[in-house]
């Protein structure tokens, strides 16, 4: 097979990837993508990096050994921000993460050189996306806030209750006043429900909606180097590692990729070894807070 036809691999903790299945689908219809999402582990941004590793790791060995990807999005932006340089030594494969083109995005569309990134507790802790925003232009303010109570509503599709729609209101309404323009989505999770955010937001600010920006980044980089798949529609595959009542109900969401029906992620080999290391890896007890 030749390489421009080997599949996208595209990795998350929960639902939240969607987005990135969803914007790549658009973008480059005729690109095979297989997205494994790890419910099981959910959630990636309350853990540390030395936990998260492993469990990645496992995804990526299915996607690179059995279904020999031609290049992995780590759509999730507590890997991106947290794990990318590590795994780029740990496999051949390349990566692409969010940080980087979001942003971009995000330094082109501020007006007033002030931006807010909204995502998880390790991402923040991080402080990546601040670091690469003020590597591009050191004049722009960043406002890092992590929100893990409204990962969790959206995981289990409650962000569109009064109570949420309200308290995302008054949080906007902080930002506004001090003259915040520009918002990055970054946690796939609210990358998932830009366009909810944006109708909140009404044209008050900029939403950058990472899977966006990185499938922009992704067209680019096959373009580049020769990898890009021109033969016909692309079929999309999703993976589920843990329970998939989550994800089944997100996919309703898109009329596009309705069809797909979610698939389990292998666990064992035909000599009933444990083929990706999927048993659970961290206790819930076992998790930072
Ligand atoms: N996928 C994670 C991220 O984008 C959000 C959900 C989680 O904490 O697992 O950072």
């Amino acid at each position: 097979m030749g390489n421009n036809l080997k599949p996208i691999g595209v990795i998350d903790s929960g639902v939240g990837g969607l987005s990135m299945v969803f914007a790549l689908d658009q973008l480059l219809p005729s690109e095979e993508i297989v997205y494994v999402a790890d419910p099981l582990h959910f959630p990636y941004g309350e853990k540390n990096k030395n936990e998260l590793i492993p469990i990645v790791s496992s995804l990526i060995s299915f996607l690179t050994e059995s279904l020999k990807v031609k290049l992995i999005i780590t759509a999730c932006g507590t890997i991106s921000s947290n794990c990318l340089e590590e795994l780029s030594t740990l496999f051949q494969v390349p990566f692409i993460g969010i940080i980087d083109p979001a942003s971009n995005d995000a330094v082109k569309k501020t007006k007033t050189g002030k931006v807010v990134v909204l995502a998880t507790s390790a991402t923040i802790k991080s402080g990546t996306f601040r670091k690469h925003i003020q590597k591009i232009n050191s004049a722009i303010t960043v406002k890092e806030e992590a929100w893990p109570e409204f990962v969790d509503a959206i995981e289990k599709g409650l962000h569109q209750t009064e109570q949420w729609k309200q308290w995302i209101q008054n949080q906007l309404f902080r930002f506004q006043k001090e003259n915040f323009d520009t918002i990055i989505m970054g946690c796939t999770h609210f990358a998932l429900i830009s366009s909810f955010f944006q109708d909140i937001a009404k044209t008050s600010f900029e939403i950058i909606n990472p899977a966006l920006s990185t499938a922009q980044e992704v067209k680019k980089y096959l373009e580049k180097t020769d990898l890009l798949n021109q033969s016909k529609l692309g079929s999309k595959r999703i993976f589920v590692r843990g329970n998939s009542t989550n994800i089944k109900k997100a996919i309703q969401n898109f009329s596009e990729l309705q069809k797909i029906r979610p698939e389990v992620f292998p666990e064992m080999n035909q000599e009933n070894k444990i083929l990706y290391n999927s048993q659970r890896i961290c206790t819930p007890a076992s998790t930072p807070r």
